[in-house]
């Protein structure tokens, strides 16, 4: 059996993400740190997205990669995860001034412990493919209801049409659409990666 069946088969599962990530958690920034393009777009997702004063929620935060781009602009950046372990190296790392602003709580991308409205940015790269393809449009909703209307969404991921376990583009766009949010702005890089934007429609009136 293959690697990719085996993620695919298991890949959601929160017993085998918990696993996969306590084994990787310690080399985990050592290993995305051979790949730039993944930093650099990671990067740009980011700065994409957040802007000054907001208040930012990264779900699947890792090892606070993202927050390490996100939390010098925003107010308030908080990370959430199911892997103790990887929260566990974010902790490490966001002991500095600059991260000060940054917390770490363990939760589920399909049941975020916070009220509606809350959040201005949701950012969330490579967590995505951990969730059953049926899932994504409702935890893609999920992070939708802790937006504030008008709030932005950002996603790193890799193609779908090249790395099966993520989503196609014309997934996406389903996704997207069906979870409520306008305006989505979808660019392929670097052969393999791909960075989504989009947005929470304004409340009416
Ligand atoms: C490939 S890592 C990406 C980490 C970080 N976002 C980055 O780009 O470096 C995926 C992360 O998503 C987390 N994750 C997977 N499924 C999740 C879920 N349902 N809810 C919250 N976090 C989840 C994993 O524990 C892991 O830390």
């Amino acid at each position: 059996m293959r690697l990719t069946d085996v993620s695919r088969r298991w890949g959601h599962r929160p017993g085998y993400i918990r696993t996969l990530y306590w084994m990787w958690a310690r080399i985990y920034d050592l290993t995305i740190g051979w790949d730039r393009a993944y930093r650099a777009n990671a990067r740009m997702m980011v700065e994409a997205t957040v802007e000054a004063g907001d208040r930012v929620l990264d779900v699947g935060v890792g090892t606070a990669l993202l927050a390490e781009y996100g939390s010098p602009i925003a107010a308030e950046y908080v990370g959430v995860d199911i892997s103790a372990a990887m929260l566990g190296r974010a902790a490490h790392k966001i002991v500095t001034d600059e991260m000060a602003n940054v917390a770490l709580r363990w939760a589920r991308a399909d049941t975020l412990p916070f009220d509606d409205d809350l959040f201005d940015v949701v950012v969330s790269s490579f967590m995505l493919p951990h969730v059953e393809r049926r899932e994504r449009t409702a935890v893609l909703a999920e992070m939708s209801r802790v937006l504030k209307p008008g709030g932005r969404l950002g996603l790193f991921l890799a193609r779908g049409e090249v790395a099966p376990l993520f989503p196609t583009r014309q997934e996406l766009e389903h996704h997207l659409a069906d979870a409520g949010y306008v305006n989505p702005r979808i660019e392929d890089r670097d052969d393999v990666y791909r960075v989504v934007v989009a947005t929470k429609p304004d409340a009416p009136g």
